[in-house]
């Protein structure tokens, strides 16, 4: 028998491999190899374990100080480096691995981390785009590109999905989630995970993924980008903690803590949600890495009184591995030594790194990732995925006299710096995009229309945003721009205008107290519509924008997001009518930022608005000058099809403790095109002994009907979709009658109602 199974032979394992004491058989459980290994190991082999640590470029956050690289590869030598981040070509990667299996004592292979959000070359649509299909597997069809791309460049570990809820339009990071709903974003995080990790994180396209940021951070205080957050424990339980767990049960590897303070304990050092939830009540096995530098923050934060008791106090609330900075490696053995930190802690800590690492098949063959693998980079099977996934991220939010589809033989009159941008499309959190790949709106509708096509800039949105110092002249205001759009509009049948965000106006870091359209975007668009009318706007942004007047006067309207590559064709696709959109909003449009943060599931309060407040009264829950409801609400898009819901019916007006309920309801498309339409179940518990949300998400299904086609769609209801956590004691439903909605959207829907007990 081998002495080691570190050594692996492949075509990149050069020089002699180091020797464990112990063989590990790889016939044996990989539980058993864990223990086998970590019993090998000295408590500096354990804690190097602990350690992921930047390349020498690309830092996504402050560096207050780094190794220069003799300092870097002595420490991988020695074992001391765990995982890496930010390593950015395949040579580097398999050169840091080299040394970690070769050199050190144990050989120990590495983890190689990277911000793989929504692509890594071939960019899919931001994930709020993504979430917009209500299909699970659009995720999951994102994230195999994604990990193919990704692991044939060497990467072993994406840091996503982000899962984080938020209700708060103004909050830069909206654009990486999936919105503000617990339970769209759960089957999304289910679709993320599976992307990444396939079937067997074992095979050669999988990744390891990592959801992220546990727990709160999108629920920053004001929307502002790192704030604190302070919520209850049942919106802590029933909103914001569903998705990890699903993304826990779809088998996630390793979940990223963040910098939030949360109720007065950042997270970094939340032993309740770490430990206790995610643990002990979930049964979480895979490792929790700390966010870029969040460890030393806690000093920052007031929590900690300085770096060995930040580092500490993260230890034991439950973060394994540290980002970044320092602490672990300087203070944890000495914290050991004096009995501060338990070496059963570390060895929980290190049998969970070490565990994905086996899962990964990297003790089988270190260089897995290295070896050459026959996927060709942005190949147009990619693009292709790339262009019909953008398409099921649109959402149709206006379409006025049927003004869309587009005859393709019309004038069409282009307008708006975003439609010429090859950039913008890729949105932020952009990977290894190669920059300007993106197909533009421009280049999408002259492919798709041809000679009669005339573009005028009009407007500019900053360039210096990629630098991190704000510009914050969003615009570039010109008459001449202005001037010559006006004269494009007059020619032409029809203007398609594109308005909405430059990609870094999202993102870490980028928070916003206006989230209307910035410069003069508007001024152009009514200049624009003075002389024609006929307005497609095209929205291509990364949050819920705040346009009443473009709601209004616009023929037609089309949120497109950041697309990804293949932005222009995608869109082109539904303009012309070659695609019928079906996305509808994971997010709540305002018509105005103050309203924020706006969501649909909200609590009732004691004077919500009725129709008294029509006649004027004061005293209801709104606000006097802007209206209360979202421009568009949660759950809405449009399609070229016509659906009617009707005959909502229940098999029993009573639903007993351990039975179902079947709900059924009749969905017609009453027109001449087939489509899809996602059909949406909420409930409502409308009095027990703690409020609850006017509305709530528990079942969609997306249905696809030929024209003129009727279907009974059915939903089985169970008392697990009533119960939520009235405490971090208690989950259960409570018996009583309940409200159920069936719509196309959260706020046009049937009603019915039913008891449970
Ligand atoms: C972000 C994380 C990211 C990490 C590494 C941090 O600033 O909050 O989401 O994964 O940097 O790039």
């Amino acid at each position: 028998m081998r002495k080691t199974v570190f050594c692996a032979t492949t075509a990149l394992a050069i020089g002699s491999c180091q020797q464990a004491e112990q063989p590990l058989d790889a016939k044996d459980p990989i539980e058993v190899r864990v223990d086998s290994l970590l019993s090998q190991m000295t408590l500096e082999e354990k804690v190097g374990q602990l350690n992921m640590y930047n390349g020498t470029w690309d830092f996504t956050g402050p560096v207050p100080e780094q190794a220069d690289a003799q300092e870097r590869e002595d420490q991988i030598r020695s074992g001391g480096v765990s995982a890496m981040l930010n390593v950015l070509t395949p040579e580097a990667i398999c050169a840091a691995q080299r040394m970690a299996v070769e050199e050190s004592r144990l050989g120990i292979p590495m983890l190689f981390g990277y911000d793989v959000i929504h692509g890594y070359k071939t960019m899919m649509p931001i994930p709020l785009g993504q979430a917009s299909s209500w299909d699970p597997t659009v995720a999951e069809r994102a994230n195999r590109v994604a990990a193919a791309e990704a692991t044939s460049e060497g990467l072993s570990l994406a840091f996503g999905p982000m899962v984080d809820i938020t209700p708060d339009a103004r909050w830069g990071r909206i654009m990486e989630g999936a919105g503000e709903d617990p339970f769209l974003a759960a089957r999304m995080a289910e679709g993320w995970v599976k992307g990444f990790q396939g079937t067997d994180l074992s095979e050669r396209h999988s990744i390891a993924a990592c959801a992220k940021h546990f727990a709160g951070y999108g629920f920053a205080e004001a929307g502002k980008e790192y704030n604190t957050t302070d919520m209850s424990d049942q919106t802590l339980l029933n909103v914001v903690l569903p998705p990890f767990r699903a993304a826990v049960d779809a088998g996630c590897a390793a979940i990223m803590n963040g910098f939030n303070d949360l109720n007065g304990v950042p997270v970094t050092a939340n032993a309740y949600i770490q430990r206790t939830q995610l643990k002990e009540a979930w049964g979480f096995d895979g490792f929790v890495l700390s966010d870029f530098n969040s460890v030393p923050e806690l000093v920052t934060h007031g929590y900690s009184p300085d770096m060995p008791e930040a580092g500490k106090a993260a230890f034991l609330a439950g973060s394994d591995m540290e980002m970044e900075s320092r602490l672990y490696e300087r203070h944890l053995l000495d914290q050991v030594k004096s009995g501060e930190v338990s070496e059963e802690l570390i060895d929980d800590a290190v049998r969970r790194v070490l565990r994905i690492k086996f899962r990964l098949g990297l003790f089988e063959n270190p260089y897995k990732y290295c070896e050459a693998d026959g996927i060709e980079i942005m190949s147009e099977s990619h693009l292709q995925e790339a262009r019909e996934l953008a398409r099921e991220s649109m959402v149709l939010l206006k379409n006025e006299s049927a003004t869309l589809p587009l005859q393709k033989e019309a004038s069409i009159g282009v307008i708006g710096s975003l439609a010429r941008s090859k950039d913008v499309p890729l949105g932020n959190w952009r990977a290894q995009a190669v920059e300007n790949s993106a197909v533009s709106l421009l280049e999408g509708i002259r492919a798709a229309a041809g000679s009669k096509v005339e573009f005028a800039e009009g407007y500019r949105i900053s360039s210096g945003r990629r630098s991190f110092i704000f510009d914050m002249e969003w615009a570039d205001p010109s008459e001449k721009g202005f001037e010559e759009a006006i004269q494009v509009a007059r020619r032409s049948d029809v203007v398609v205008m594109a308005l909405g965000e430059d990609c870094y106006q999202t993102g870490e870091g980028r928070s916003q107290t206006d989230v209307g359209l910035k410069g003069d975007q508007l001024e152009l668009f009514h200049a624009v519509r003075a002389v024609n009318p006929n307005v497609v706007v095209v929205l291509m942004n990364g949050r819920p924008l705040a346009i009443p007047d473009i709601q209004q006067h616009a023929s037609a309207i089309l949120e497109s997001w950041h697309a990804g590559s293949q932005a222009g064709h995608a869109i082109a696709d539904i303009l012309f009518g070659d695609h019928n959109p079906s996305g509808k909003l994971p997010v709540s449009f305002p018509h105005h930022t103050g309203q924020e943060p706006l969501y649909y599931n909200h609590k009732k309060t004691g004077r919500p608005v009725t129709n008294d407040f029509d006649k004027g009264l004061v005293f209801w829950a709104h606000y006097s000058d802007a209206p209360v409801e979202a421009l568009y609400p949660f759950g809405y898009g449009l399609s070229y099809s016509r659906f009617i819901y009707s005959d909502l019916e229940i098999n029993d007006s009573i639903l007993r403790s351990g039975a179902d309920l079947e709900v059924r309801v009749r969905l017609t498309n009453d027109s001449k095109i087939a489509g899809q339409e996602v059909v949406q179940l909420y409930i409502r518990d409308p009095y027990g002994s703690l409020t609850r949300p006017v509305k709530e998400l528990k079942a969609f299904q997306k249905i696809h009907l030929k024209a003129g086609e009727s279907q009974l769609v059915s939903f089985r209801l169970s008392e697990e979709d009533l119960a939520y956590h009235w405490s971090r004691e208690r989950f259960e439903a409570e018996p009583g009658r309940f409200e159920l909605y069936i719509g196309g959207n959260s706020h046009e829907v049937l009603q019915t109602a039913f008891t449970f007990r």
